[in-house]
């Protein structure tokens, strides 16, 4: 894999996946080879920009939750490129006072989070790999801001369908829950491909020479990234029916199987 594979450096012919996520939410800042990777997987799943902004409703759902628990602490690890409500503005609204560290580790992303997010003393920016997660829990700027012996939430929403089993994603998850106090708590999403099976490949083979690899998972392989947690109701489900604010469900989510799965777990 080049560097920029890695995360390494800014290349405009390499697709990037932070870029190709905005290109799906209907964002500005992605470039030609972004979209068309992305117009690629649009091609094997043309749910994606749904199941998108789905995931972007469950995030403010879910900080929601977070801060009426108390949470006054948020560590968003893949936080991606800053777009409308992001993490420190929804508990902003909810949490006045609330401390966010924005994680990532794609330079660009990086750029445009100090430029956009640091727009309070609130807010801390860093680059690190979630690959790495000791390199997180360590980071001194990231145990400036956070006190780990009081409740985190720790946020990894659409990031571990980006790390491959041989990175032992569910190794990482364990040693993050374990470094954080009782009372905290982890919020996870994952695209799941129990719907579309046949699509996974192809759009793995999109992503092998992107910034980022995608890895399709079925419901099966994604529910033990919630072991050791003590899951809030509704557990895990579907993005769309993750506590949400009024009960209608758009009509193209109203048979569709396992498509992107999420859930909220407490650390006792
Ligand atoms: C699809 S975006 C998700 C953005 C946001 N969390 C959301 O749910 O809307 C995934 C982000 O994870 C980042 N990412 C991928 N692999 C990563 C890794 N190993 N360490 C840190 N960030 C990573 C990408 O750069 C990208 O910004």
């Amino acid at each position: 894999m080049n560097p920029v594979a890695m995360g390494g450096g800014f290349d405009p012919n390499v697709p990037n996946a932070a870029r190709m996520y905005d290109y799906f939410l209907g964002g500005k800042d992605n470039l030609p080879v972004d979209r068309e990777a992305a117009e690629q997987v649009l091609r094997y799943v043309p749910g994606i920009p749904l199941g998108i902004r789905e995931n972007r409703e469950f995030l403010i759902r879910a900080v929601r939750f977070l801060a009426e628990q108390g949470i006054r602490q948020f560590l968003d690890i893949g936080a991606g490129l800053p777009t409308q409500r992001n993490v420190h503005q929804v508990a902003a609204e909810y949490a006045p006072g609330a401390r966010t560290v924005y994680v990532d580790n794609d330079p660009q992303v990086l750029a445009h989070a100090r430029a956009l997010l640091q727009d309070s003393p609130q807010v801390r920016v860093i680059q690190a790999d979630l690959r790495r997660p000791e390199e997180i829990l360590d980071d001194p700027e990231v145990r400036e801001h956070l006190d780990f012996d009081q409740p985190v939430a720790v946020l990894l929403l659409a990031i571990l369908h980006f790390i491959p089993d041989s990175d032992d994603p569910a190794g990482v998850v364990g040693r993050i829950r374990r470094s954080l106090a009782p009372g905290s708590y982890m919020a996870i999403s994952h695209v799941a491909v129990d719907e579309n099976p046949q699509a996974a490949r192809p759009v793995e083979r999109v992503y092998d020479n992107a910034s980022a690899q995608f890895v399709g998972r079925v419901s099966s392989e994604v529910a033990p990234f919630f072991d050791g947690l003590e899951l809030v109701e509704p557990g895990m489900v579907n993005l769309h029916e993750w506590r949400p604010d009024i009960a209608y469900v758009p009509p193209e989510l109203e048979k569709v199987k396992n498509y992107f799965l999420c859930g909220v777990g407490r650390i006792r």
